[in-house]
């Protein structure tokens, strides 16, 4: 069986082909064309991205199946992501996985994006299945979940106020770095002395009980804040230049020992000896590292953390053609309604 995923969720317009037999799946191809021009506004602008996705999103399907050598014939079902994210960009995937799939006469299915981002490490080990705890870290979203089986999602804990990815973009800003920041100020921070400066760890201390409001939740607008007040700082003493690898360094430091904390946390309380990382942010070597650390120390040696390469830890249609694969292997199929939705609940 061939399905074509296709996601156009935020600033990726993404199409992929894979291929199964039995339990495998194989990616015959992957093709994610990154919407640049939203470096210059500094953010997602939605109609920009909308009018992009509808430009780009025919030559990147037409592209991704001549990669997986597969005539439009031989595609079996195609999978779309229909939320959640910004409607109007959703609105451009939807609509055209809907009107090739019945000008096939083949089947479509809406998918989850979060969902998807759980699909992504699979693709790569095939031991990366349930049950496993997760934390999905992207530029919109921040959730730790427990992940019995494919297909039964508990949320445990999300972020309070920005997703993680947001505040390393807030703070990438701050410190006078192009947007999207997290990977700049990775590379910065491994300049960073960790003894410059300490931020406090949001949501994070000892006295934490399982049950507790925020035993699982996170929250990283105070560390921004902290970050500015510390950038405010440097600037008056004229030492904002010397000082910018360690504000970054100290700023990675505290987001990523709160989100290893909770995560290894969550996975200790739940019985997983199994963590699945996702989203933008599980680009991160210094959270997969910190994540690693945490797990051998306080799980053990059989215990294993999956990252995804960074081409499938950020948006791509590859992980939506994954879970596509899951739902129509169990008879799931959407009709010709199918919509797109800002919101979208996974657990
Ligand atoms: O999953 P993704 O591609 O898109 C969303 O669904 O949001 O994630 C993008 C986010 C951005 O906020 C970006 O700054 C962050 O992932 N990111 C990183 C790194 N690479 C991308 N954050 C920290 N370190 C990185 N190396
Ligand atoms: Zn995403």
């Amino acid at each position: 069986m061939r399905v074509l995923g296709v996601e156009s969720s935020c600033d990726e317009t993404s199409a992929a082909v894979i291929s199964s037999r039995d339990d495998d799946a194989t990616l015959d191809s992957l093709v994610i064309l990154s919407q640049d021009v939203h470096a210059i506004f500094g953010g997602v602008v939605p109609e920009i991205a909308s009018r992009a996705h509808l430009a780009a999103i025919a030559p990147v399907v037409r592209r991704a199946l001549a990669d997986a050598r597969c005539a439009l014939g031989e595609v079996d079902a195609i999978g779309v992501t229909n939320g959640p994210g910004l409607v109007g960009a959703l609105l451009v995937g939807v609509s055209f996985a809907k009107a090739l799939a019945a000008s096939l006469g083949v089947p479509v299915i809406g998918v989850n994006h979060l969902e998807g981002h759980l699909f992504a490490t699979a693709l790569e080990d095939g031991a990366a299945v349930p049950p496993f705890t997760a934390l999905l870290a992207s530029g919109g979203h921040t959730m730790l979940l427990d992940v019995p089986a494919w297909g039964e999602y508990r949320l445990l804990g999300a972020t309070r106020d920005d997703a993680a990815g947001e505040a390393f973009d807030k703070t990438a800003k701050l410190l006078g770095l192009p947007y999207p920041g997290g990977r700049h100020i990775e590379a910065l921070a491994k300049e960073g002395d960790p003894s410059r400066f300490r931020f406090p760890r949001p949501m994070l201390h000892g006295g934490q009980r399982a049950g507790d409001a925020d035993y699982y939740d996170v929250s990283f607008s105070g560390l921004k804040t902290a970050v500015l007040h510390a950038v405010r700082d440097a600037e008056r003493r004229g030492a904002l230049d010397e000082e910018r690898p360690h504000l970054a360094r100290a700023f990675q430091d505290a987001l990523v020992e709160t989100l290893a904390a909770k995560t290894v946390r969550a996975a200790v309380e739940k019985g997983r000896t199994r963590v699945v990382l996702g989203g933008g942010v599980a680009c991160n070597a210094a959270l997969v590292s910190a994540v690693r650390e945490r797990v051998r120390a306080q799980i053990g040696g059989d215990a294993a953390v999956f990252a995804p390469s960074p081409r499938l830890a950020t948006d791509n249609a590859a992980m939506i053609a994954r879970a596509a694969l899951f739902h129509l292997a169990r008879g799931e199929r959407s009709d010709l309604s199918l919509n797109a939705f800002s919101s979208m609940p996974l657990a």
